[in-house]
């Protein structure tokens, strides 16, 4: 197969390039326009295991540019992952990218998949289209954003089910729920707080600590997102791609502490505006359609992206640990 993996220098989609590069024989087409500022300050970090892999090629170049149906020529499988994150930086003026790069980019993507012949598009949607919910929550939920963000991505799955309905674009849609792990984006929580309490910063979390979240390790998240091409069917299903444990944010830190050694000077400020106080996946659909089980526990996963983080930050520098 020739899998197209759009946003393939970010986190997720380098992780996604690499299993399918190093763990089956497939190739990867990865499209990124580097967008994040730090794609640039980091330079192709990301991709460095892969970037020069014989069955790898790189366009670089935004998607609002590309002309999708030279791109699409020879390609599968579509994993749509590209586009802007974060619940946070979605208010105000920079909305207006996220609906270029989320809701735009989708929709001229989708539309040059009428002509295509894949055999499956994969859209990258998140928990938060579902926005505040209590106890454990299935795919067939009402969909509540809190969000500009959300909005975006509920935007895209709309869009999805459209062309897959119209069309015949054969769409399935994943909701990710807060993915962690070794090249987590700086923006997202536990990258900052790794970063702040290594170089000896104050933490800062917003609101009191107390929310929770189901928070999915790279590795399963990559698993269950990869069987989505590497298994038959699965057209116009929606997939939640939850993890192994669920955790308060307070119960993040504290095991952060244990793992450094280090005592975290913590500061609560600011807003959770967008987000909701809780995120539970009920998975029972995954372990269905892709026999998902999530298998790595919170502290074995916050000890790979510490570890990680270590390198990106200190080479010169122990930050004190043991
Ligand atoms: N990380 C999570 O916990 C999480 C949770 C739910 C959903 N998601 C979704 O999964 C996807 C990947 O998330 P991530 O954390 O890897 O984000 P990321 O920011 O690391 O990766 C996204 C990539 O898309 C690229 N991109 C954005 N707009 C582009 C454009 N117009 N043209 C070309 N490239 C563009 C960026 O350069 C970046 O490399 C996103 O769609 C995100 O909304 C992520």
């Amino acid at each position: 197969m020739r899998i197209l993996i759009t946003g393939a220098a970010g986190f997720i989609g380098s992780h996604l390039s690499e299993y399918f590069l190093y763990e089956t024989e497939h190739e990867v087409v990865g499209v990124d326009g580097f967008i994040r500022e730090e794609l640039h300050s980091i330079g192709t970090r990301n991709m460095a295991t892969f970037l020069n892999h014989p069955r790898f090629r790189l366009i670089k170049a935004n998607m609002l540019e590309l002309d999708w149906a030279e791109t699409l020529k020879g390609i599968d499988v579509v994993y749509h992952l590209g586009g802007i994150p974060g619940v946070r930086s979605s208010w105000g003026t920079s909305f207006e990218y996220y609906v270029s790069s989320n809701i735009l980019v989708t929709q001229q993507l989708l539309e040059a998949c009428r002509s295509a012949s894949i055999t499956k598009f994969i859209f990258a949607s998140t928990s938060s289209v579902y926005g505040e919910k209590f106890g454990k929550v299935a795919e067939d939920a009402e969909l509540k954003p809190l969000s500009p963000y959300g909005v975006t991505k509920q935007t895209g799955e709309q869009l999805c089910r459209v062309y897959r309905i119209n069309d015949g674009v054969p769409a399935i849609v994943l909701r990710f729920f807060t993915v962690y792990g070794p090249r987590q984006r700086s923006d997202m929580a536990f990258h900052r707080f790794i970063r702040q309490l290594l170089t000896g910063e104050t933490v800062t979390v917003y609101g009191d600590g107390t929310q929770t979240r189901d928070f999915t390790y790279i590795r399963d998240c990559i698993e269950g997102t990869a069987a989505v091409a590497l298994q038959p069917g699965m057209i116009g299903e929606t997939i939640n791609i939850g993890g192994k444990e669920r955790a308060s944010v307070n119960d993040v830190i504290q095991t952060l502490e244990r793992l450094t050694g280090l005592q975290a000077k913590i500061r609560y400020s600011g807003t959770t505006r967008g987000e909701p106080k809780h995120t539970w996946a009920d998975i029972s659909k995954a372990r269905r359609l892709l026999g998902y089980e999530p298998a790595v526990t919170l502290e074995e996963g916050l000890s790979w992206e510490l570890h990680d983080l270590k390198k990106l930050y200190g080479s010169s520098s122990n930050f004190g640990f043991k």
